[in-house]
């Protein structure tokens, strides 16, 4: 079953995905030639628990860490380690809390330093999908509706969208029921209703659309060794438009276009 939450549940849901958005934004800050991931990953847990929540993904089926940190061809999972970034890499950064309960979830791609034309194209392609996909997230349309959105803007980029990881519900639980498939499954799938709270996330291969997981049974990466991006934000979907929990002002993300794009 589909949960419904109520205004006050949305509330905590908001606390928690804004605490999200704050680390994404100071992480973003921190990007740069010669910083660790182990480094980006320890100031992401202090300032969630500073903030009086828990990383959510640390213990999560034995996921080791706060963020999941993902750089070029690693898609999602990366696990934050030694790492040091490099000039002209594109890096993924996922992050999850839980504040009384309640769960917040999203993700950004950022360049480190100077990126080349591609790569900055694939990051444009990723967030514009998402921003689509949440114009089409409200009450009346179908979660086929976000698929179809976030696949149409792939193809007119000439980039593949992964199909073995979708979008989830998510409220008192990380991952809940419903999947959000971000491609056209041909079918309409569940009919949007106001009070849902999903957290959609393309995940956009500069090449081909495989995925492989590496020997530490977490990180996906593409199997042609080309660029990857991912763009996540948790939304409740409203009457007119859907409300985005995990959006700020302080790193403008995922909010290109969304008016005149339903
Ligand atoms: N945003 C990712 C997801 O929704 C993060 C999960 S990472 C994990 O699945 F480590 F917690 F599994
Ligand atoms: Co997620």
């Amino acid at each position: 079953m589909v949960v419904i939450r109520s205004e006050w549940e949305i509330e905590l849901l908001r606390t928690a995905n804004q605490i999200v958005a704050d680390v994404l934004a100071t992480l973003a800050e921190h990007i740069r030639p010669g910083i660790t991931t182990k480094e980006l990953d320890r100031i992401a847990e202090e300032m969630i628990r500073d903030r009086g929540a828990v990383p959510a993904f640390k213990g999560y089926r034995g996921y080791p860490a706060t963020t999941c940190i993902s750089v070029e061809d690693e898609i999602v999972h990366g696990i934050p380690g030694k790492r040091v970034l490099k000039e002209g890499e594109i890096v993924s950064i996922d992050v999850g809390t839980c504040y009384c309960g309640y769960y917040g979830d999203a993700a950004i791609t950022v360049p480190c330093g100077e990126i080349d034309e591609n790569r900055r194209r694939l990051i444009e392609a990723t967030d514009l999908a998402l921003s689509r996909a949440i114009a089409v997230a409200r009450e009346g349309n179908t979660v086929n509706d976000i698929g179809c959105a976030i696949e149409k803007t792939c193809k007119e980029y000439g980039f593949s969208v992964v199909r073995d990881f979708v979008g989830h519900g998510i409220g008192s639980a990380m991952h809940e029921p419903l999947q959000i498939p971000n491609f056209d499954t041909g079918k309409p799938g569940v009919k949007l209703r106001s009070g849902m709270v999903l957290a959609i996330e393309p995940m956009v291969n500069m090449g081909s659309s495989g995925v492989r997981i590496l020997n530490d049974g977490w990180t996906a990466v593409t199997v042609d060794g080309s660029p990857s991006a991912h763009f996540e934000h948790s939304v409740v979907v409203r009457k007119d438009r859907a409300e985005i929990l995990s959006f700020t002002e302080k790193l403008v993300w995922g909010l290109r276009d969304i008016k005149g794009s339903n």
